[in-house]
């Protein structure tokens, strides 16, 4: 019989044979790779000393192909809970040098108890993904063990935030489960993302790509739009994804997290009542407003790559996180098209669902037309961008720097759709359309019987943006809250949001809208 000190013994040769992992050769080509080990990956993500791994000795039950005699602890994921900044999270992390981290049924149930607890407890989840798919030898019972995982994301979908890093391979489809989460980072080079991998496309449909071409960092990041974030390094991701973290509650009950700011809340900046050109088709970048009215002109960018004639991200007002939508001047003029309404509406309902209060700068000259557009759906993809600012009930305050023309005017947190406090700059146009466009439609009769037509047309366009191309007629209605000086930005949004501050709105009683997706 064993003394207790054997036994202690043991259960510490248990944990050293579990910390190998698929052992020192495989660890070996993982660096080689440019890549971490799953627990390395999770100390660089929490603060240090935090992590408790749970299920270090679970193996997988398998048998067949040799299965049996290769049990090997942890069965290729880490999983555990720590702190960010001081805060709880849970996280599981896929260890590749086991079983190229593929997804048996016991792997799957260590994910499922993590994601279980952080549901009671009400705390993000944080995957670190590196791994070959569904366990090929586990068959069925590997792709049960995903749909449990996707159904847990799903469930978790506005409860908890989920964050989703590939740093790996991610394919088949396994790509599901980050697709649900909230967020997904990838590392540049080392990370792909794709249903089917480049080796069966060059069978099937003869169409010869690389890894990268197919389902890399860039390509998701700017082309996809399925990424958010793109990092040269796995470090630099889990830095990005403790700044994530910074802006987020733990749940969607909390309120995201406020730290104290020496950034003086009556800061005015004479450089924004010089920003908007006097030739209104001349553009100017957005972003420059963003970071004039933000603590310390710090903004978190999010999809920064993904059409980016908007843009998204996170900054601190007064230390409160705020979501920031705004068009984008300097990219297609800022128009509104199919990637960037898809993109405006995603963020709107993530800062609704998790009680961040959104700032919404417009400057829009409406939808993109053309055939492309339409036949790809601007009809629907826009309805989403309209559908999420109707639907959402937090704080929402909005100023129309310069274009708010057509539709595009409604969508972007107008006041009709329940903005709370809705300011314009002075060199707001609100109208129905640009002055050109309105002349030649309206004064077309007019403008082709008269004697010098040009002249003439001058005059009617003159006249037009005298009565209709400014924020007045908007404000005499009531549509726009106050007409602002641009230099006291900041001051205007800081003091809005503390009297919104305990702002509530719901919406009818439902199972859940039908957004068109
Ligand atoms: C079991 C796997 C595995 C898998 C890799 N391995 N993928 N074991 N099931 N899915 C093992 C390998 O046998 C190898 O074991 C080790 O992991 C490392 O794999 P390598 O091939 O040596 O590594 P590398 O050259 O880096 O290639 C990585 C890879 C490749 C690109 C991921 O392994 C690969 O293509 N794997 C199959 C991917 C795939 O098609 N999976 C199914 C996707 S469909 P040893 O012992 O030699 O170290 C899917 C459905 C999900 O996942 C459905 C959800 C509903």
């Amino acid at each position: 019989m064993k003394t207790t000190r054997e036994k202690i013994e043991e259960l510490r040769l248990l944990k050293e044979q579990a910390l190998q992992g698929g052992g020192a050769e495989r660890i070996a080509a993982q660096h080689k790779k440019g890549k971490l080990t799953a627990r390395e990956r999770i100390e660089l993500l929490v603060d240090s000393g935090t992590f408790q791994e749970l299920d270090m000795f679970a193996t997988h039950r398998a048998t067949g192909f040799g299965l049996e005699e290769q049990r090997i602890l942890g069965d290729g994921v880490v999983t555990g809970y720590g702190k960010v900044d001081g805060r709880l999270v849970y996280v599981f992390s896929q260890d590749f040098t086991v079983f190229g981290g593929s997804l048996s049924e016991a792997h799957s149930e260590k994910i499922c108890k993590i994601m279980d607890l952080a549901m009671k407890n009400g705390t993000p989840v944080i995957g670190l993904n590196d791994s070959g798919g569904a366990r090929i030898q586990e068959g069925v019972v590997s792709l049960g063990a995903y749909a449990d995982i996707f159904l847990r994301n799903t469930l978790a979908s506005g409860v908890i935030p989920q964050i989703s890093a590939i740093m790996g391979p991610c394919a088949g489809g396994a790509v599901y489960s980050p697709a649900i989460t909230d967020f997904i980072f990838m590392v540049e080079g080392t990370s792909h993302m794709f249903v089917t991998g480049p080796n069966v496309l060059k069978t099937v449909t003869h169409e010869d790509v690389t890894f990268d071409e197919l389902g890399g960092a860039t390509i998701h990041n700017a082309t996809s739009g399925v990424a958010h974030f793109a990092a040269p390094s796995e470090v630099e991701v889990l830095r990005q994804i403790r700044t994530l973290l910074s802006y987020l509650p733990s749940n969607n009950m909390g309120d995201p997290p406020a730290i104290p700011s020496d950034d003086p809340v009556t800061r005015a900046d004479d450089a924004l009542d010089e920003i908007i050109p006097d030739n209104p088709n001349r553009p100017y970048d957005m972003k420059d407003i963003i970071r004039s009215v933000a603590d310390h002109g710090s903004f978190f960018e999010v999809q920064e790559q993904f059409a980016r004639n908007i843009v998204v991200g996170f900054a601190r007002l007064n230390g409160k996180p705020v979501g920031f939508i705004a068009q984008q001047p300097n990219v297609l003029a800022g128009v509104l098209d199919i990637n960037s309404s898809d993109k405006g509406a995603r963020f709107v309902r993530f800062c609704d669902c998790f009680n961040i209060p959104i700032v919404t700068l417009v400057d829009v000259p409406g939808f993109l037309p053309g055939v492309a557009q339409e036949h790809n759906g601007i009809i629907r993809h826009g309805a989403k961008l309209l559908f999420a600012y109707c639907e959402a009930t937090v704080p929402k305050v909005t100023v129309i720097t310069r274009k708010a023309y057509g539709g595009a005017y409604d969508v972007m947190s107008s006041k009709h759709i329940r903005g709370d406090i809705n300011y314009a700059w002075p060199t707001a146009e609100i109208a129905v359309m640009g002055v050109d466009g309105a002349v030649n439609i309206v004064f077309k009769d007019e403008i082709a019987r008269a004697a010098d037509p040009e002249a003439r047309r001058a005059e009617l366009v003159a006249d037009y943006q005298e009565k209709f191309a400014n924020p007045y007629v908007a404000a005499a209605r009531g549509y726009v809250d106050e007409v602002i000086e641009p230099r006291h930005t900041r001051e205007k949004l800081i003091v809005a949001l503390d009297m919104l501050k305990n702002k509530r709105d719901s919406l009818p009683p439902k199972k859940h809208g039908n957004i068109p997706l």
